[in-house]
């Protein structure tokens, strides 16, 4: 069921909302040749807990971390580890905080040192699908436009994007109805109403669709082992458009 949030929800969701987004310019602030993606998940959960909120990901489901810290191939869920980062990678950050009994949720793809050209662009388009994504959302959009715009836009580009893993609502629990895919076709899905609160996360491919879940039950990985980049806010469906949360 997809519920409908009420302005005094929408409150208390801006305080986790803006904590994860100044965790992720904290977090990206200290990406750099040499950092492991252990340390990054130290920074977040020091900082998340110094502004009085809970990592929401530590824990859930037995994930063993703060943030997930996808590298190059790694889509989403990499667990953070010893890996050392290196002047060409990009870093996939994405994490949640609670606080006021509700969630926010966000993340960023980030440049380690100098990249390449495919990788810029696919970062540079991975953020352009967001935004042309929310540009025409406003109560009475049907859902799957988010996806439609999506899949258009990072096709057009020679990517492609994930169909494993979505975006969804978000408010007292982390993931809540309805799934939001970054794919579809337009015109489709239940019309979206004023107050509805989700994550909309393109999660774009470089190669081929295609993904592998590693030994670890969470890294995503693409299987041609090209690169992939994830951008994620958490929006409020307004009459007239949207309201960003994690900006
Ligand atoms: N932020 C992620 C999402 O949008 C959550 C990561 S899954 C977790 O679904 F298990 F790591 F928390
Ligand atoms: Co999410």
């Amino acid at each position: 069921m997809i519920t409908v949030k009420t302005e005094q929800e929408i409150d208390l969701m801006r305080e986790p909302c803006a904590i994860v987004r100044d965790t992720l310019a904290y977090v990206g602030s200290k990406v750099r040749p040499g950092v492991t993606t252990a340390e990054l998940d130290a920074y977040a959960e020091k900082y998340i807990r110094s502004r009085g909120a809970e990592p929401s990901c530590l824990g859930y489901s037995g994930y063993p971390a703060s943030i997930c810290a996808s590298v190059n191939e790694e889509v989403v869920h990499g667990i953070p580890g010893d890996r050392v980062l290196r002047s060409g990678d990009i870093v996939s950050i994405d994490l949640c905080a609670y606080k006021n009994g509700f969630h926010g949720d966000g993340a960023r793809t980030f440049a380690v040192g100098e990249i390449d050209e495919e990788k810029s662009k696919l970062i540079r388009v991975t953020e352009e699908c967001f935004w042309k994504a929310v540009e025409n959302l406003r109560a009475g959009t049907p859902l799957f436009d988010i996806g439609a715009i999506v899949q258009q836009h990072a096709e057009e580009n020679g990517f492609s994007v994930v169909r494993e893993f979505v975006g969804h609502g978000i408010g007292r629990e982390m993931h809540e109805d309805p799934s939001v895919p970054n794919y579809g076709k337009r015109g489709t899905g239940v019309r979206l109403r004023a107050g509805t609160v989700l994550c909309i996360e393109p999660m774009i491919l470089a190669g081929k669709r295609y993904v592998d879940v590693l030994d670890d039950g969470w890294t995503a990985v693409t299987c041609d082992k090209k690169p992939a980049a994830h951008y994620e806010n958490t929006v409020v469906i307004r009459e007239d458009g949207v309201e960003i949360l994690t900006i």
